[in-house]
């Protein structure tokens, strides 16, 4: 398939995918995370002329743009597909909505009674209504350089549970947290109908022309308490070969809650595409979180947030596993010596090894684009192409 062709001769030469499939590349391949966006004068353009937020993301055509406007001008060697994790829940059929300067705003689930009326899985509305987001991966597929990975997304299940439930991106998750203590259950069965739903949406971003996929578990730090040890609680994860958890085990909060769901997309993925390549993106986990997530969930590289030391983190893990990621975006917005050092502590910490250049979490709307330059000129300087 398309996904395994990197390297074939006169084919396209996708340099993220050689990555993901274990090569060291120097200087890594480069992409960031929300590289579409406010801090991108001509982002800002495409986004008020398309409307509100969520237009954007259900218009193909808008979406299309704004996705390649970081590729014309910077060249990175992946691409994302422009959308949000937020679009699962709207198409399960909560209210969803963006607002200015406040983030998104969702009516929030607070108990069995609002679960009741979400689709169900399975349901085909859901996949009607993000048949946009399809399209537009299609669209990009055909109109990237021939050489850009293309990458597809979705968020982690207790990340976007995290939303469903507050309604917001409540600071420490409180309202996640308490519903997962007072009706463990009823949290059990929201996160199982987003595995099942995030799984299928996958699959279809795959089959409509992505190269990859990263999952976004930007919430892995601030997890409900860990059950009683011994207590069995996960469905059994499939092909997640000799990484697979062991069938009964005391598991602490980040293995019930983060790992586990993942690892059931990633094993229901692999069943339904086998050479799917998968990133999981997990900020707050720790050095040690962050160690664990490709042995327990079966993904091919682990996205790494700023704070990890990433040359602790490479010391700690088999050379074989691929990273991705760290540089602060605090540090692109000071950018100067500040950012070359980080440039250059990245490839010290992962030279000889594969990897993924990119930050540590999303680009913020302060980011001078001129620091963004200086960035990808210091990580290819001396290097003969792009
Ligand atoms: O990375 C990309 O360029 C692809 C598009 C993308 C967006 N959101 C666009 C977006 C991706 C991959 C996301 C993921 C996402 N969305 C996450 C996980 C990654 C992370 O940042 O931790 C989360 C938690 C969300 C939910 C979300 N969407 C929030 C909290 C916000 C508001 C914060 C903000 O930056 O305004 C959004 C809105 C959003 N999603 C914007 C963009 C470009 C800004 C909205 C705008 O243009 O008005």
């Amino acid at each position: 398939t398309m996904a395994t062709q990197g390297t074939v001769q006169g084919g396209p030469d996708r340099k993220v995918l050689r990555v993901l499939a274990g090569e060291a590349i120097s200087p890594p391949p480069a992409w960031m995370m929300r590289q579409a966006g406010r801090y991108l004068p001509e982002y800002r353009a495409t986004r008020a002329e398309a409307g509100s937020f969520l237009d954007l993301c259900y218009s193909p055509d808008f979406a299309v743009e704004v996705t390649l406007q970081p590729i014309r001008r910077f060249g990175f060697e992946a691409s994302i597909l422009f959308s949000d994790i937020l679009v699962i829940p709207h198409a399960l059929g909560q209210d969803v909505r963006f607002v200015e300067g406040e983030g998104p705003r969702l009516d929030p689930l607070e108990g069995r009674a609002e679960f009741e009326r979400l689709r169900q899985a399975g349901d085909p509305a859901i996949f009607a209504h993000l048949e946009p987001v399809f399209e537009t991966v299609r669209r990009l597929r055909a109109e990237l350089p021939p050489d850009t990975t293309l990458l597809g997304f979705c968020g982690a299940p207790w990340t976007v549970a995290s939303y469903m439930i507050g309604g917001r991106g409540t600071p420490d998750l409180a309202p996640a947290r308490a519903l997962a203590e007072a009706d463990t259950s009823l949290v059990d069965e929201l996160i199982d109908r987003l595995v099942t739903v995030q799984t299928e949406y996958l699959v279809r971003q795959l089959r409509a022309g992505a190269d990859a996929v990263q999952i976004f578990e930007s919430h892995a730090g601030t997890l409900p308490p860990a059950l009683p040890a011994g207590t069995a609680l996960v469905e059994p994860v499939g092909d997640v070969s000799d990484s697979a958890l062991p069938e009964e085990t005391e598991q602490d909060a980040l293995s019930r809650w983060s790992f586990a769901p993942i690892a059931r997309i990633i094993a229901g993925i692999r069943a339904a595409v086998p050479d799917a390549k998968i990133i999981v993106f997990c900020r707050g986990a720790g050095l040690e979180g962050h160690a664990r997530v490709v042995p327990e969930t079966g993904a091919d590289a682990v996205g790494v947030d700023w704070s990890i030391d990433l040359k602790a983190l490479r010391d700690r893990v088999p050379a074989t596993t691929v990273t991705q990621g760290n540089v602060h975006p605090d540090t692109l917005i000071e950018g100067g010596a500040a950012l070359d050092a980080a440039v250059d502590a990245v490839l010290d910490a992962t030279r000889g090894l594969p990897h993924i250049f990119n930050l540590g979490h999303g680009i913020t709307p302060q980011t001078p684009v001129a620091h963004v330059e200086q960035m990808l000129a210091r990580l290819r300087r001396g290097s003969p192409s792009s």
